[in-house]
């Protein structure tokens, strides 16, 4: 195995097709989308992900009807009911990133009070992007090191701008429903992630699927711009100065 995941982002995308497909209005596709949820961190959790980042709710998706943005809503504030009881018993810690502040109060409350009762879990760090936009997250990240009246501040720092810091760079971003974008998710943090495109649309996506998808990226060289990692690096330096020293010997300088 050369790859241990710590970091998955979902692009839970499809469910509207996925519900015409069926002859449903879009909105079914959200419901039977929001079950997967709850299958996809439980298997996400038992495989040993240490944060998994989902994408229930863009900052593009207001210009949605208002029937499905209200089912969206709706939709959140039945998977906290739900699953709290679940997420605190299997030690995870919750947290929604992105601007919350328009949901109703009674889904604001639940927001708060689970984020607060998992706080210190060691668990899987499940991250819900609700009203979330990726540049928006950097231009906050920017304008909060301006408040601080910094000057200069490395990669390293900027991070702990972002809205989730301890869930680091993304290893592996998965985005069902055939498409190949990234769509303003996870900017910054998906700047070396290796990127898994399926066909399958959300409401079809198995535990099955995430765990054949986390196979194949166990297996991926990633190289990070770097050279072959598994090159043993002394025996191709020591090879690389003989030949430049039997390259440099025949070219003649006029
Ligand atoms: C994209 O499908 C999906 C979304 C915009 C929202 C994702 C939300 C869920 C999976 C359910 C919410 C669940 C919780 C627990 C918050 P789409 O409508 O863009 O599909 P389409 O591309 O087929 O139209």
């Amino acid at each position: 195995m050369k790859n241990s995941i710590k970091h998955v982002a979902i692009i839970m995308d499809g469910n509207g097709r996925w519900a015409t497909d069926k002859k449903h209005p879009r909105v079914w596709g959200h419901i039977r989308g929001s079950a997967k949820v709850s299958e996809i961190v439980e298997e996400a959790s038992n495989l040993g992900v240490k944060a998994l980042t989902l994408y229930a709710f863009s900052t593009e998706n207001w210009s949605r009807p208002q029937l499905e943005v209200k089912t969206l809503f709706l939709l959140l504030k039945k998977f906290l009911k739900k699953e709290t009881t679940r997420i605190i018993k299997n030690n995870i810690n919750f947290k929604v990133i992105g601007d919350y502040s328009a949901l109703p109060n009674d889904t604001k409350e639940l927001i708060v009070n689970l984020e607060n009762q998992t706080k210190d879990f060691e668990g899987l760090k499940l991250r819900f992007a609700f009203n979330y936009g990726g540049r928006k997250e950097i231009v906050d990240a920017v304008n909060r090191v301006l408040i601080e009246k910094k000057s200069e501040i490395t990669e390293a720092d900027f991070n702990n701008y972002l809205y989730s810091p301890e869930c680091g760079d993304v290893d592996l971003l998965i985005r069902t429903g055939g498409d190949h974008r990234i769509s303003n998710f996870l900017l910054w943090q998906n700047a070396y992630a290796e990127l898994y495109f399926t066909d399958i649309k959300w409401p079809d996506f198995s535990p099955q699927n995430l765990r054949e998808i986390l196979k194949i990226f166990e297996g991926v060289d990633r190289r990070f711009g770097n050279i072959h990692r598994e090159i043993d690096l002394k025996t191709s330096q020591t090879k690389a100065l003989h030949n430049l020293e039997s390259i440099s010997e025949s070219i003649h300088v006029q």
